[in-house]
């Protein structure tokens, strides 16, 4: 089946899920990702490769780092970049997705930079969109947020090197977390022999095992002896009906304590994609603590989406 996000010579084109992206591609964005750490450690914080590029941050859903470190990212590259939180304005007005689009290509963009509470919604506008204009997913529903998964990757890669060693395991709400589901296809097509979900059942697509991964419903033997621990956070606001007998009890058997992260490997490192629930699905004193790397991955996303940007625009 045709990709839709590479085009005929089989580079990138749009990124709207990292399934189906051959793992050189992958590898390639991780890359070049690191010469822009480089960039953003020096005084001048710019490099001119996207000058005179209009790109546009369409988020019909709420967000702060992925909006803000997209926006950072585009400025660093030197683009034009406009905001647009168009929550339910223009829709409440009765405009289609694509009639919104539409008027903004008039506009002259060269790429759009899409979160959208619907799954698909990125892939509709590839679809729609002239061949000259780029489409980044950053985040649809419950099914990707590919940049999400590769900062993710990059992180892991600086601290842990070798992907091909390592035991990683996802703990949370795996169910509505377009971030788990990103961030299992980029560990597989990476290399990463084992990969563990920890969840309640409740919480779990079904048979999610399909998708390469180990399922733990206890977290303590989950997390034995694991180089990288992802936290998810509960998304309560995707959660129809309950799914869980109450907050406290998550806490107690999903909750990361410190007494918990002494199972992982004495090294291990503790993640998680932010907005973090502090005391319903991490204890402080791991989120801050010396294992965790939840910081780091913020200021990795910027270097990581300008990569994407300067490969699309590439392309
Ligand atoms: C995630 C998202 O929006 O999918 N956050 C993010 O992009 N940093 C995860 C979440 O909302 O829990």
């Amino acid at each position: 089946m045709e990709n839709p996000q590479l085009n005929q010579h089989g580079e990138l084109r749009h990124l709207l899920s990292i399934e189906g992206l051959p793992a050189g591609i992958v590898r390639h964005i991780l890359d070049t990702a690191e010469s822009f750490v480089a960039v953003a450690e020096r005084e001048v914080k710019k490099v001119p490769l996207l000058r005179g590029k209009a790109i546009f941050n369409l988020f019909f859903e709420n967000s702060t780092r992925t909006r803000t470190t997209f926006e950072i990212a585009a400025k660093r590259l030197s683009a034009d970049v406009v905001n647009l939180n168009i929550g339910a304005s223009s829709q409440s007005k009765g405009e289609t997705l694509l009639d919104t689009v539409d008027n903004l290509a008039a506009m002259q963009a060269d790429m759009f930079i899409v979160r959208h509470g619907q799954s698909g919604a990125s892939h509709l506008i590839a679809r729609h969109v002239a061949p000259h204009i780029h489409v980044i997913n950053a985040g649809d529903g419950r099914h990707a947020h590919p940049t999400q998964g590769l900062l993710d990757m990059f992180t892991i890669r600086r601290y842990k090197q070798d992907f091909t060693r390592l035991r990683v395991a996802i703990v949370g709400d795996v169910l509505h977390s377009r971030v788990a589901r990103s961030e299992i296809h980029a560990l597989n097509v990476l290399g990463v022999p084992e990969i563990r979900v920890i969840a309640p059942k409740t919480l779990l697509p079904a048979e999610v095992e399909q998708m390469g991964v180990h399922v733990y419903h206890d977290m303590i033997k989950g997390l034995k002896d694991v180089d990288a621990v992802i936290m998810l956070r509960l998304q309560n606001e995707r959660m129809r009906g309950a799914l869980l007998p109450s907050a406290h009890e998550y806490y107690k058997y999903y909750g990361f304590t410190k007494d918990k992260l002494a199972h992982a490997k004495p090294d291990a490192i503790v993640m998680h994609p932010g907005p973090m629930n502090r005391g319903i699905e991490i204890e402080s004193g791991v989120a801050d603590g010396g294992q965790s790397v939840i910081l780091p991955q913020v200021t990795f996303g910027i270097a990581v989406r300008m990569a994407v940007m300067s490969i699309l625009a590439g392309s």
